[in-house]
């Protein structure tokens, strides 16, 4: 794989900075944001009042455990608008988050969110290797999703060739890739691989492409998902992290010379980890949910935001930021059978384990009398024996059983018998109402 590592001179001052003079700008910046969200949004007024807590009690960072979580159903009833700390017409863009149940979230971004936005999204394509001049290929969804446009802005910014294709038509996508030789890729890990599906159906071969780096998130993956992808591709396969709520992707991004989990741009984010359950702030290291608060939003700060992401703080190593850990999962994906928790990264390791299976997989779960079923159904790799497949599928149960706890029933499916995301997969199928 080529070297992708950017030259320290190209990195932002801030990237090269110690981790005292980070923690600096970031007191200062984090005063002035509870000051902004106390002063223009109603909600955040009356949450700090009855927590009562003021912006001024905030002297040390670690006083902002002190203020008030900010949490999905707050946003939800403020919809559309009711979070905006600036007039509407100043709010340049808005975007939503999907909202598979009630009511969208709504976010906005003043002209300055947006240039910082860019900004961080530029330094996140170059810490995974992305470099100027060099062609990329986006392939999350545009629209109100932020994938697309938070993509296709920072690799503009980092002074990139930007193909603007969004998801979808993936006979196409593989055409483009052809004809356009992009270095760098754009997309969920999900779709890559539906991808890399039909390159080869083309009777491309993957590893030959242009491509070089992909920069990969919106949904969890794993460590064993990137060897699949980086064997089948040749290229380093990036991880990239963000939510809507708090801005889009580029608030963590992986750098391509460590790959050690997630570096966290600080400067505009501050983390914390807490007790999924209580709230209580746990110490770096410890695995929790993931909570964040904007350091320099205007249009719409957030205050302790709980991202239901489970992850761990983790020291800088190739920036001075904190990392985070690969995220295992968010506290909804969270499948419970029979009293065990099972996260579908835990099962997605254990199908790359088999090389008779492919990574498509879903998990249904089901109810049986009282009790909850979870049926694993996972596609064979093509070129393989439907038997040898079958074998594989009983072998993989007794895996789960063995490491997670859990019994589930595998069911192999032929290739393509499972259904394909363009964009983010749903991992897990709920059937415990259907019947
Ligand atoms: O998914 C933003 C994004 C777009 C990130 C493109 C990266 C690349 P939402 O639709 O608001 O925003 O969904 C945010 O997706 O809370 C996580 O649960 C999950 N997620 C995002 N990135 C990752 C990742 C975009 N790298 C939610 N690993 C987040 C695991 C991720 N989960």
């Amino acid at each position: 794989m080529e070297d992708r590592t950017p030259l320290p001179e190209q990195l932002d001052a801030i990237e090269r900075a110690s981790v005292d003079e980070l923690r600096a700008v970031q007191l200062d910046r984090l005063r002035r944001a509870l000051r902004h969200a106390y002063d223009n949004v109603p909600h955040h007024r009356r949450a700090f009042a009855a927590a009562d807590v003021h912006p001024d009690d905030c002297r040390e960072l670690a006083d902002l455990a002190r203020f008030p979580f900010t949490g999905k159903a707050d946003l939800r009833d403020s919809y559309p608008f009711g979070m905006f700390a600036v007039p509407r017409e100043r709010i340049a863009r808005l975007h939503a988050s999907s909202g598979t149940t009630g009511r969208a979230t709504v976010v906005g971004y003043t002209a300055a969110d947006l240039r910082t936005w860019a900004r961080l999204m530029a330094r996140s394509i170059r810490a995974a290797g992305g470099r100027p001049g060099d062609r990329v290929h986006v392939a999350y969804g545009y629209g109100l999703f932020t994938g697309g446009l938070g993509a296709h802005y920072g690799a503009e910014e980092l002074g990139c060739t930007v193909i603007p294709v969004s998801g979808g038509m993936t006979e196409r996508q593989v055409i483009l890739i052809r004809d356009f030789e992009p270095e760098v890729i754009m997309v969920t890990p999900s779709y890559l691989l539906a991808i890399v599906d039909e390159m080869e159906r083309q009777g491309i071969d993957p590893a030959a492409t242009s491509l070089r780096v992909g920069i990969l998130g919106a949904e969890p993956w794993t460590e064993d998902m990137r060897g699949e992808l980086e064997r089948r591709l040749d290229l380093h396969a990036v991880d990239i992290y963000g939510l809507s709520e708090v801005m889009g992707p580029g608030v963590a991004t992986e750098c391509v010379e460590t790959k050690d989990g997630l570096h966290l741009w600080e400067d505009h984010f501050y983390p914390e980890i807490i007790d999924p359950v209580s709230g209580a702030v746990l110490p770096d290291g410890a695995k929790g949910e993931l909570v964040l608060t904007s350091l320099t939003r205007e249009a719409m700060p957030v205050v302790r935001y709980r991202t239901r992401d489970l992850t761990r703080l983790l020291p800088g190593t190739a920036r001075p930021m904190r990392r985070i850990e690969k995220i295992t999962g968010r506290t909804d994906d969270m499948m419970i059978v029979r009293g065990v928790n099972v996260f579908p990264t835990q099962i997605e390791e254990l199908i790359l384990r088999a090389p008779q299976l492919s990574p498509h997989f879903q998990c249904v779960l089901g109810r049986q009398g009282r009790l909850d079923t979870l049926t694993v159904r996972v596609e064979r790799r093509s070129g393989v024996d439907a038997d040898a497949a079958e074998a594989a599928g009983v072998e993989l149960a007794g895996l789960v059983k063995n490491t997670v706890g859990v019994s589930v029933t595998v069911e192999v499916t032929a290739p393509d018998g499972v259904e394909r995301s363009m964009g983010k997969m749903r991992r897990v199928v709920d059937r415990r109402r259907d019947g």
